[in-house]
């Protein structure tokens, strides 16, 4: 897990946007698997930017949306189809063919879910699935006891999620209580993954992701058993790490080895 603390939530984003576009610019078809929260909003408008004044072409890239609200439809203010939308899709020049967000009103919950993997499947898999965290450690609707191999399937959501998004929908009681999510097992095949957190509400959530047990309790933390993980974090979020200085360490020596500063590693070459 490579654990990366920027110096402000704006640092967050421009981080976050460099895994994606470089991605992009290496493989135009590439699959990104998507997250909605106020967490990548500054990665989205930074992947705009980069539309409309580089030239970061969206044409041939295929998206997959964690997660959705049980209820709604595509058009709901709410809807995570429609967040999307306002937030990156409508903005950028993609296929609108190529966006996938499950279904808030599906008829049949189970085949729908069962489609959805096998859409992920069929289009080659996951190569780099954005992440954000809820403050009781959920990845995606994940929330805490999900098992650790679950697949895309219907979740109720828990109080602490039902609270954290009230203020979307005005009021607790309009929270909806069930969602369709990938599971932690369809996240953990993506080949990376890029968790992105900021704030103080999200450190202990950080801390038990990174230097904690593996545990359904934190579903998060189930990314420690991926072999590609880039956590991008800001010092709020990193306040209840302990190894910190040895995370800045470890990007301090890759940016020697990749600059050719052999001698400053104790390398002879
Ligand atoms: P947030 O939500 O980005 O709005 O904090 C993250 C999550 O609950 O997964």
């Amino acid at each position: 897990m490579r654990v990366i603390v920027e110096s402000d939530a704006i640092g967050v984003s421009r981080t976050a946007a460099r895994f994606v576009a470089d991605l992009v610019r290496r493989k135009p078809d590439c699959v990104l698997g998507l997250a909605t929260g106020s967490t990548p909003l500054g990665l989205y408008a930074e992947l705009i930017r980069q539309n409309r004044e580089e030239g970061l072409d969206f044409s041939r890239v295929v998206t997959f949306n964690l997660d959705e609200y049980v209820g709604l439809d595509g058009a709901h203010p709410q809807s995570y189809r429609c967040f999307m939308q306002q937030h990156l899709f409508d903005q950028i020049n993609i296929d609108p063919r190529h966006t996938h967000v499950p279904d808030g009103r599906a008829l049949d919950f189970e085949s729908h879910c069962e489609q959805y993997e096998k859409l992920i499947r069929d289009s080659g898999g996951i190569d780099l699935q954005v992440l954000g965290i809820g403050s009781d450690g959920h990845i995606a609707f994940n929330e805490p006891g999900s098992s650790l191999g679950s697949r895309t399937r219907l979740k109720t959501l828990a109080p602490e999620t039902i609270r954290d998004n009230a203020r979307f929908f005005g009021s607790a009681d309009a929270v909806p209580r069930l969602a369709i999510t990938m599971g932690v097992g369809t996240i953990l095949e993506s080949r990376r993954c890029l968790l992105l957190a900021t704030g103080s509400p999200k450190a202990q959530a950080i801390s038990a992701t990174v230097e904690g047990p593996v545990t359904a309790q934190v579903t998060a933390s189930a990314l420690q058993l991926h072999r590609d993980v880039v956590v991008v974090i800001d010092p709020p979020a990193a306040g209840w790490l302990t190894r910190r200085d040895y995370y800045q360490h470890v990007e301090t020596s890759q940016k020697l080895l990749q600059s050719g500063q052999w001698s400053a590693l104790n390398l002879e070459r």
